[in-house]
């Protein structure tokens, strides 16, 4: 379950989640002839997005820390163009075997991987927890878009989507280093999008709700469960499934939406509306 309904129960959704989403469609040959990178392909946001991707035609260097879950993700799709990585995106090593199994060519980057951090509060937050969870989820994916900008501005085309998080939108969705982190990876999205925007290549950011997947989100902290806990349990929307967010993600990467760049799309089931 997602950072806005604690793995703990401390939180917790406000209604079941969908037995199946409209969003599990796809559309034939939409990145046909494509090459696409996705990072946190094992579980989850990134395992949907690579999948839908791969269905629509890209070839889907599929990016994971976790070598178990890119082996399963292959076995059960051994008919789409896979290629799996099996890296830690914050790794200068793990940057150049995903630039080297693109072999050249990268017309759509999904920064997908990301990690919660506990719901520790700015005067509880160790540094452990604040320096791994701004390398994960701002500074990997800076590294990503710059390993594969330049091929995009030389070909002219090119999009990137960073997830980001509810936790762009406000200060009451998490702990001080994923609320910092998603908010920096939507300033780094929009710095992508201006500089950028007159070579082709576009760059926007998905800020999911509650999602259904298996990220590690305890509350940690006695103070967020009193303070943040309660905001949540008032606006929480239903947890979407992984294929509605791969829906709004491979939308942004389409051509579809060649006008829209530098936009933040909520995918949240109207939660930033409250
Ligand atoms: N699930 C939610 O409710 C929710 C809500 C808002 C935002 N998000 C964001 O969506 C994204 C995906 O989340 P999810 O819920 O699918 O999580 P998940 O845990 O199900 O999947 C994330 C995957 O990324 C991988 N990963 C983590 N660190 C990595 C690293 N250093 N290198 C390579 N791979 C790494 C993990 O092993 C995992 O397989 C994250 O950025 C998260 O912050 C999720």
């Amino acid at each position: 379950m997602g950072e806005d309904a604690s793995a703990t129960g401390a939180v917790g959704p406000p209604e079941a989640q969908p037995a199946a989403s409209p969003a599990a469609g796809w559309t034939p040959g939409r990145f046909e002839g494509r090459t696409a990178v996705v990072t946190g392909a094992g579980s989850g946001i990134g395992r949907a997005t690579a999948v839908r991707l791969a269905r629509e035609g890209a070839r889907v260097v599929a990016v994971e820390l976790l070598a178990d879950r890119l082996d399963a993700l292959v076995a059960e799709h051994g008919d789409l163009d896979l290629v799996p990585v099996a890296a830690d995106v914050t790794t200068t090593e793990g940057v150049d075997a995903v630039v080297a199994a693109a072999a050249g060519r990268v017309d759509a980057l999904a920064n997908v991987a990301g990690i919660m951090d506990g719901f520790l509060p700015p005067a509880e937050v160790d540094d452990a927890t604040w320096d791994r969870v701004l390398a994960v989820n701002l500074t990997a994916p800076m590294r990503l878009c710059r390993a594969v900008l330049p091929g995009m501005v030389g070909a002219g085309a090119g999009a990137v989507v960073n997830v980001a998080s509810e936790a762009a939108l406000r200060g009451s969705a998490a702990g001080a280093a994923y609320t910092a982190s998603k908010h920096g990876l939507v300033g780094l999205t929009k710095n992508i999008a201006v500089m950028h925007r007159a070579q082709g290549v576009r760059a926007n950011a998905v800020a999911p709700g509650p999602v259904a997947t298996g990220i590690d989100a305890p509350m940690r902290s006695a103070q967020a469960a009193g303070v943040v806990g309660p905001l949540l349990q008032a606006v929480l929307t239903a947890p979407a499934q992984a294929e509605d967010l791969a829906a709004s993600i491979c939308w942004l990467l389409s051509d579809d939406a060649a006008n829209v760049n530098g936009v933040v799309l909520a995918s949240d089931g109207g939660w930033s509306a409250v």
